[in-house]
């Protein structure tokens, strides 16, 4: 496994990979990498010849109140994952080399981007759409791998691949969870073992409306009243949005008809957590 941290650099490795006719398979991350993060790239070595793994942690996608400062960050323990995973090039620029001074270029997906986290975190998709695009040329892939964990981020990262017609395979990964039911997140470092029982909420909330959905009830109304209710029995638990939406769209639905995602976003204490419930899904993956 060899480091490389010059996106120029790196630029001429992806010419000269590509130039071997070797297929590149990209897992971008923020590093404090998890079987979540794990589960990616084991998927990227399955469908390309070189993997390559970002560790950036991004601060145009972090809001001016949000905790990019405190961002977990552990990199001789990722190398070590990454090192067993059989990681080929692990790409981690500095701020300055991806923002050199001057910077002053941003994407912009639109509509996909209102909803959900968009509307708490108004920046925050402009960021990723900005740094992933940078990714996406610096690294040139034929394969990129992102977790469903993020649904929002999927979706608006399709949606752009799309737009823009980039030559990439986008490559959807189920969520990884740990034991208990909580979604895995390099976020789940920071909640006190109090917040830690409680973030099963979400999880508790999500299986509540599945089963709801299965037994046949299909007004959005109902089964994101019932997870509000069931994220309220937890006192460390602070719901920030419940949503049934359009998984194409992100648009909320009144009634259940075509593929639709619960997703929810919720404070254990200051920790802002999401997950999500392809509803419609179950039969083929579950939650
Ligand atoms: P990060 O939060 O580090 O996540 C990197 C990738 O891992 C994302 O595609 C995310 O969806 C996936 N992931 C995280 N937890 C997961 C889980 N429990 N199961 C499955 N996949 C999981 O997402 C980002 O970084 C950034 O926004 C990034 C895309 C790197 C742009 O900066």
């Amino acid at each position: 496994m060899k480091i490389i941290g010059e996106p120029h650099a790196m630029q001429g490795l992806a010419e000269e990979l590509r130039g071997q006719g070797r297929k590149i398979a990209l897992v971008p991350t923020m590093g404090c990498l998890h079987e979540g993060h794990l589960s990616l790239m084991r998927e990227g070595k399955k469908r390309a010849d070189t993997l390559v793994v970002s560790v950036f942690v991004n601060p145009t996608q972090f809001g001016p109140q949000e905790d990019l400062g405190a961002y977990p960050r552990d990199f001789e323990q990722d190398k070590s994952f990454m090192q067993e995973v059989g990681v080929d090039w692990v790409f981690c620029p500095t701020d300055k080399g991806m923002y050199p001074d001057g910077y002053q270029t941003y994407l912009t997906v639109e509509e996909v981007t209102q909803n959900l986290c968009g509307r708490s975190r108004p920046t925050h998709f402009r960021g990723v759409a900005t740094v992933v695009t940078k990714l996406f040329h610096i690294v040139k892939p034929h394969f990129a791998l992102f977790g469903k964990k993020d649904f929002q981020q999927l979706v608006v990262i399709r949606r752009m691949v799309e737009d823009l017609n980039l030559d990439i395979e986008i490559v959807g990964c189920p969520i990884v969870r740990e034991p208990d039911g909580l979604a895995m997140s390099s976020r789940n470092k920071y909640l006190s073992p109090d917040e830690r029982k409680e973030a099963l909420a979400l999880r508790k909330a999500l299986d509540r409306a599945r089963d709801l959905y299965r037994n046949g009830e299909r007004s959005a109304q109902v089964l994101v009243d019932e997870a509000h209710r069931i994220l309220g029995l937890h006192p460390c638990i602070r719901a920030d949005y419940v949503s049934l939406c359009d998984t194409g769209t992100l648009t909320d639905v009144e009634t259940i008809e075509g593929e639709t995602v619960m997703a929810i976003a919720a404070f254990a204490g200051n920790t802002r957590l999401i997950d999500n419930c392809v509803l419609t899904d179950l039969g083929k993956e579950g939650i």
